[in-house]
């Protein structure tokens, strides 16, 4: 669904992203994992042909965004970073200038917005101005129009970001809810753990390059599955064993504080790019 050869950015000294190669089958859920200014913003503002790239291919279904940029515009349905929804119009308005946009016709407008409104819960809110909205409701009004011209890959950049637990879960089962329903997504995301419940992949990206790419499952197998953490010298200190058995025996002669624990993907993420995550 999506293939990305040698993509490349610099802006002026600054390599943004660095010959970045990356293939998403259909159907698949890919999660970009990277600290602040690896890349990941800028690689889907490519992708979504808003920003231009240096060099290196996008293919968008088959078709390369230099050759058919109309077609591939036309796949993708993209949730950019910042909210820019139009605050003075209502969620239906906001959702019925991009079914104009896309030519959708009246009828076929007034469904596909009915039908969205009530996937995202929103039915009963559709006349309020999309600035008295929560952060959440927001979020999930993006999503919306970001799907109103039934896209095949969806590029979704910090969908969660700011939302309370809650929220969060509901975000994520609205997610999967589309994963089920066939469309291809790519994730941004600091919430670690959102990528490793919704993503088939995951990438991580550091300094625009791409320095790990699997499942969440593979990524830990290969860190370790346990964990022991314990703090000294100023400092908590992770080693990762196999076996929990490992892990107890180099435990036991631990005189501080010592905690045995499962891995996750934030430890993976924590051990190669070695910084903590900040959003
Ligand atoms: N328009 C721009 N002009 C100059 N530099 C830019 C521009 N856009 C991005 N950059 C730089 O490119 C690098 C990558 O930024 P990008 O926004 O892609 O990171 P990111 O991985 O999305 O980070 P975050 O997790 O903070 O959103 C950063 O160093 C950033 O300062
Ligand atoms: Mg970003």
């Amino acid at each position: 669904m999506l293939k990305l050869v040698d993509l490349t950015k610099t802006f002026g000294k600054l390599t943004a992203v660095d010959h970045l190669n990356l293939e998403i089958k259909d159907g698949e859920f890919f999660g970009f994992l990277g600290p602040n200014g690896a890349g990941k913003t800028t690689t889907v503002r490519m992708i979504s042909t808003i920003t231009a790239k240096d060099s290196g291919d996008i293919e968008v279904d088959g078709d390369s965004v230099d050759r058919n940029l109309t077609s591939v515009k036309a796949k993708i349905g993209v949730v950019p970073q910042m909210n820019n929804l139009e605050p003075e119009m209502s969620a239906w308005e906001n959702l019925e200038v991009i079914g104009i946009l896309y030519g959708l016709k009246k009828e076929e407008r007034r469904q596909r917005i009915e039908e969205l409104l009530s996937f995202i819960e929103l039915s009963d809110r559709r006349d309020s101005l999309a600035k008295t909205y929560s952060g959440g409701m927001k979020r999930k009004l993006m999503i919306a129009r970001a799907l109103m011209h039934k896209p095949k890959l969806l590029l979704l950049d910090e969908p969660t970001v700011g939302l309370d637990a809650g929220a969060r879960r509901k975000m994520w089962d609205l997610l999967k809810n589309l994963k089920n329903d066939g469309l291809t997504v790519l994730l941004t995301t600091h919430y670690i753990e959102e990528a490793e419940i919704l993503c088939d992949r995951v990438g991580l990206i550091n300094k625009g390059k791409m320095i790990q790419i699997d499942t969440p499952a593979n990524l830990i197998d290969e860190v370790g599955k346990v964990v022991v953490e314990y703090f000294e010298n100023g400092a908590t200190q992770e080693v990762f064993f196999d076996t929990r058995d490992q892990a107890a025996n180099y435990a036991k002669d631990i005189e501080t504080d010592v905690r045995i624990r499962s891995s996750n993907l934030e430890d993976v993420f924590l051990k190669f790019t070695n910084r903590r995550v900040e959003s």
